[in-house]
């Protein structure tokens, strides 16, 4: 089963067609997946205390993230930059979903101070992300934070070594033939990692 995860409070957006281009492909591929919509499902982002500890006792809907995202053959998310950041509820889904015991676990003997081993399954994730700023200002100035997040500090600690990611840009400024040729791309994409034949990069514009 592939997982696909969209962040992005408004319908109409390239986000939202970029996730259903994602669907659309799978079900060509006769893949089977699910999708949570975090906006439209109301996701709750906020981790309580009850919460952090290894074991604690879940709320069914956070076992079932749980479940789905380590039962994951590939996972996609698909989300815009918000300040160098993906959307909180987003975020929320990680600091709730990628568990202690569920994503990752630490050594015998380890109290958390050390290196922690992934636990995912997935062979791939995939990273679709829309912004604002043009290539070359992200690298340069911002450093592509969203590439570090995802590739090392999510699923790089969680196991999962290879990590596409796509993030279209300038989304204000397209006209609808760009973003026709982006989702002809977002298709390429997804049959590519399906077949497993593609390499993990980063690439933006
Ligand atoms: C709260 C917020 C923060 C944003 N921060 C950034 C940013 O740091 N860099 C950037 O390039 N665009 C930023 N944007 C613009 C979004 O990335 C852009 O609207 C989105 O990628 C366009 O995709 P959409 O048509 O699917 O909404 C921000 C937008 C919002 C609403």
């Amino acid at each position: 089963m592939d997982l696909i995860v969209l962040a992005h409070p408004n319908a109409d957006s390239f986000n939202h067609a970029i996730a259903s281009r994602i669907s659309l492909t799978l079900d060509q591929l006769k893949r089977p997946f699910v999708t949570h919509d975090l906006y439209a499902d109301q996701f709750p982002p906020a981790l309580p205390a009850a919460e952090i500890e290894r074991g604690a006792e879940l709320p069914e809907v956070i076992q079932r993230h749980c479940e789905q995202l380590v039962a994951a053959e590939c996972i996609y998310i698909v989300h815009p930059n918000w300040w160098g950041m993906p959307p909180a509820v987003m975020k929320g889904w990680i600091d709730r979903v990628f568990r202690p015991g569920v994503a990752y676990r630490f050594s015998e003997g380890d109290s958390g101070e050390g290196v922690p081993c992934g636990l995912l399954h997935a062979r791939d994730a995939v990273i679709f992300n829309t912004s604002n700023t043009s290539a070359q200002r992200e690298q340069c100035i911002f450093g592509d934070p969203l590439d570090r997040i995802w590739r090392e500090c999510v699923f790089g600690l969680c196991g999962v070594e290879r990590v596409h990611r796509r993030m279209f840009e300038t989304v204000v400024t397209s006209t609808t033939n760009q973003r026709d040729c982006w989702l002809n791309e977002v298709e390429q994409l997804v049959c590519e990692v399906s077949a497993g034949t593609i390499e993990p990069r980063t690439v933006i514009g």
